[in-house]
């Protein structure tokens, strides 16, 4: 939609007043990790048609599966304006008209996400979509966000859904094909449960957990009589229908341990409904739980649970039926921490079972699976000597058996989806081939990226996963980094005048929380001047790499020489954003409610320059990659730059009116300044820019289809090698590059 628009401006255009943002195109691919890298709470399958299906994440949008395998995200036009339509927390494909799909959307219903959730709704299968807001919030990151599908199409009459509110809304139905939705006020059973009075993100109750419809009751062309739906609730928690929604009634017999319904599966055939119960909404707690049958023709309740009740130290989560052979049932514990998690599969509607693994005589544990993860090998840690590797998983609450192929299943977990295509050797030789199948879901949350020159294309830091050497752009990761291993990673920076020294920082229970590298990332030594304890951080390394500043999460700014023990650098407001000058060994720079820090003494101590004129927040320093002491911050105002190590600085025109993550990048000739690419707000329009000559034109290079959610989550930078290459880390879809 964007057109390439070239400028050639003299000095004398290069003033404040001039208007002068426009577009450039630029092609846009995911660095690619392969394996996901987030919680996928749910996998849908529609059951009509062969081929359809998708994943939904909580916070980097929905996918759609590929008949090779891969996924398709469906939701890359997100931008800063709707950012919070990639946490998704519900998702129904139309078993009518299966070109249609619909999301509930939103991402948090306590203060950290101010508007309200909506339906999105697309008829050709999640290319497009249109939206309805809602009255009330949706929390796709919200506990619970594993129950589920909490959205649902009636499959006899498809202009009707249902949808389940948390926070006590209740239960909501459209009749128009999810354009309009009115409150079902004759369910008056919104739900209870919240998992911690604590904070506001535990304290809201988790609501509606499920709608089933008894495609078995009704006719096509009229509504679906028999409906029922799950209530995240530890007292009566299924209700029916059998008038099509105008009356609810409690489905008598219902087993009442005070566990929460997480799925409630049809198996039509059958005339049952499965329900797996947990202690715990999920998607991280469970420790007692049930899977019940629901006899629909006689009204009767059996347990069926695998590990009975006395002994059990998990609840359950996903749960699946092969709708092509009834009585073939599979259900995942929700959470089996240790040793791994596990899942069972039953061909006699639940009467017995089989594991995916159990032990043999303790400690050894029979595999009832080949586990091939070529697609992200990183997802095994091949330092590790743990007893019992985890690999089946964990927060399994998504859990399908494709309607049209008993081999093929799939299911979510924390990290990736795994499943595989010889699902019936289960039966036969009880061993299957456990696939990674997430290649296209790039779910990460991103922290920090930079290109060191002369390094590999790329280092990227994340949350949970801890960062990678990207020796490829195109190819996954052979592993993540260790040694040590940090499950989430907070910052990166390398030493302007050396390079191929880097220094990263995240959480470790064990080993130092910040560690060395002197070949660009590829193998690392713990920095044994912090320790387990030390609170992980941003990190900036000095401009010969002797010196490391650390900011960390809490608490005040550190830094160390020559590796001695971290003390207090004095001056610097905790929280404060931190640089390191690129050239200047003994330069270090800050700052934090809209002014500016400097450190001349290699970061012992921090001086207050000078006020950001009016901003009131640092949102990013960077320091040329060469030239001493010229230095640029984003803020609250715009953008700034000084070429005297900060003493004052010059405020950036061109309509640039606030600023996040930017970065450096190869100059284009004849130009000598690197480019700068980065998050901005210009000419009132926030969106990824880049300007060639210091901020007086600027290009919007996001565009329709790539919008990167949140502008004040994501991580910018250029990359000094390569003309035009820009690397984009998000709050949820992974790592981008961009070329023009
Ligand atoms: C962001 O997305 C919204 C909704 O699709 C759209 O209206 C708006 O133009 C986009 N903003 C930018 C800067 O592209
Ligand atoms: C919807 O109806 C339920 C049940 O009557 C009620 O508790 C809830 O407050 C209603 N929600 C809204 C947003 O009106
Ligand atoms: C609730 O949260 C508080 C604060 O995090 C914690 O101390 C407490 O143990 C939690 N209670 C339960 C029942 O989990
Ligand atoms: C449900 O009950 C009927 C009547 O007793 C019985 O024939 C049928 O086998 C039951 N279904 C299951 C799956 O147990
Ligand atoms: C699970 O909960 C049930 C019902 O409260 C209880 O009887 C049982 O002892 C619990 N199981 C374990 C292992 O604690
Ligand atoms: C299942 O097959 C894998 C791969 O051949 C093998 O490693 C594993 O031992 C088998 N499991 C059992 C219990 O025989
Ligand atoms: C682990 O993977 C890395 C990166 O591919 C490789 O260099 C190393 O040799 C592997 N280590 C082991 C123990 O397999
Ligand atoms: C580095 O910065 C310090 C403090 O501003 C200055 O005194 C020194 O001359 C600079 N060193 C170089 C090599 O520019
Ligand atoms: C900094 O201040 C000096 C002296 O007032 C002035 O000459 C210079 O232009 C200023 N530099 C910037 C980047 O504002
Ligand atoms: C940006 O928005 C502000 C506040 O609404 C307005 O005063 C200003 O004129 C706008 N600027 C541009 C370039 O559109």
């Amino acid at each position: 939609m964007s057109a390439t628009v070239l400028f050639f401006v003299t000095a004398s255009l290069l003033v404040n007043f001039v208007c002068s943002a426009t577009t450039q195109t630029y092609t846009w691919k995911n660095v690619k990790t392969g394996g996901g890298g987030g919680f996928v709470p749910g996998i849908v399958f529609n059951p009509s048609t062969k081929g359809i299906a998708y994943a939904r994440t909580d916070i980097g949008g929905v996918y759609r599966l590929n008949t090779d395998e891969t996924w398709t995200p469906l939701l890359d036009s997100v931008n800063n304006s709707n950012w919070h339509n990639w946490g998704i927390d519900a998702l129904a494909t139309d078993p009518i008209d299966t070109e249609r799909v619909y999301v509930a959307v939103g991402m948090y219903t306590n203060e950290w996400d101010p508007n309200p959730g909506s339906i999105l709704r697309s008829n050709d299968k999640g290319n497009t979509w249109e939206e309805t807001v809602l009255p009330f919030k949706v929390g796709g990151n919200m506990p619970g966000r594993g129950i589920g599908e909490r959205l649902a199409v009636d499959p006899n009459d498809n202009s009707v859904l249902y949808f389940g509110a948390r926070s006590g809304h209740g239960l909501w139905k459209s009749t128009d094909y999810g354009v309009t939705w009115s409150n079902v006020t004759s369910f008056i059973w919104t739900g209870t449960y919240f998992q911690n009075a604590s904070s506001s993100y535990t304290s809201d109750p988790v609501g509606i957990a499920w709608i089933t419809f008894d495609t078995t009751s009704g006719t096509a062309g009229n509504p679906t009589p028999r409906i029922f739906v799950g209530v995240v609730d530890t007292g009566e928690s299924v209700f029916r229908s059998e008038d099509g929604g105008k009356t609810w009634a409690w489905v008598s017999g219902e087993p009442m341990y005070g566990f929460l319904p997480h799925k409630g599966v049809l198996s039509p055939a059958e005339k049952v409904l499965y329900i797996s119960y947990s202690n715990g909404a999920g998607p991280y707690d469970g420790t007692n739980g049930t899977v019940h049958r629901y006899n629909i023709s006689t009204g009767v309740w059996t347990n069926i649970s695998p590990t009975s009740i006395d002994s059990t130290y998990y609840g359950y989560g996903g749960l699946a039926v092969d709708l092509q052979v009834p009585g073939t049932v599979m259900v995942g514990a929700l959470n089996c921490w240790w040793p791994d998690e596990i899942i069972w599969r039953s061909l006699d509607s639940g009467a017995t079972w089989s594991p995916i693994w159990a032990w043999n005589s303790y400690p050894d544990i029979d595999y009832y699976y080949d586990y091939e993860i070529s697609n992200a090998p990183w997802l095994q840690d091949n330092t590790s000597t743990a007893q019992f590797p985890v690999r089946v998983g964990w927060m399994v609450e998504a859990l399908a058996i494709d309607p049209f192929d008993s081999n093929h299943w799939l299911y979510g977990t924390g990290i990736t989806i795994y499943g595989g295509h010889d699902l019936l050797k289960w039966d036969s030789a009880h061993n299957v081939t456990l696939e990674s199948l997430a290649v296209g879901i790039e779910e990460m949350d991103v922290l920090g990226l930079i290109a060191p020159v002369g390094g590999p294309p790329l280092l990227s830091v994340v949350g949970d996963d801890g960062g990678f050497y990207h020796s490829s752009l195109e190819t996954a990761p052979s592993q993540s980094f260790h040694s040590p291993t940090y499950g989430s990673t907070n910052g990166i920076d390398y030493a302007g005048n050396n390079p191929a020294n880097i220094v990263r920082s995240g959480a470790s229970s064990t080993l130092p929380t910040v560690s060395f590298s002197t070949n660009f990332g590829l193998t690392w030594s713990a920095d044994y001047a912090a320790s387990s304890s030390t609170v992980p951080g941003a990190v900036a390394l000095s401009a010969d790499g002797d010196t490391v500043l650390l900011m960390p999460t809490s608490g005040s700014p550190l830094v160390s020489k020559y590796t001695s023990t971290f003390s207090t650098a004095t001056g610097l407001p905790s929280g404060a954003i931190i640089a390191s000058d690129k050239s200047n060994n003994t330069v270090f720079y800050g700052g934090s409610a809209g002014s500016f820090y400097l450190s001349t003494n290699g970061a012992v101590s921090f001086a207050n320059t000078v006020s950001l004129g009016s901003s009131t927040a640092v949102n990013e320093i960077r320091a040329h990659p060469s030239i001493a002491g010229d230095v640029w911050a984003s803020t609250d105002t715009g953008l700034w730059h000084s070429t005297n190590y900060g003493t004052n600085f010059t405020q950036i025109g061109g309509g640039c009116s606030a600023g996040w993550s930017f970065g450096f990048g190869k100059a284009g000739a004849p130009a000598s300044y690197p480019v700068i690419f980065g998050f901005f707000a210009v000419d009132n329009i926030t969106a990824l820019f880049k300007t060639e000559d210091m901020g007086a034109n600027w290009q919007e290079i996001s565009d329709a289809t790539h919008g990167f959610g949140a502008a004040s989550a994501n991580v910018v930078n250029g990359d000094m090698s390569n003309y035009g290459r820009v690397f984009v880390g998000t709050n949820g879809r992974g790592i981008w590059y961009g070329e023009p």
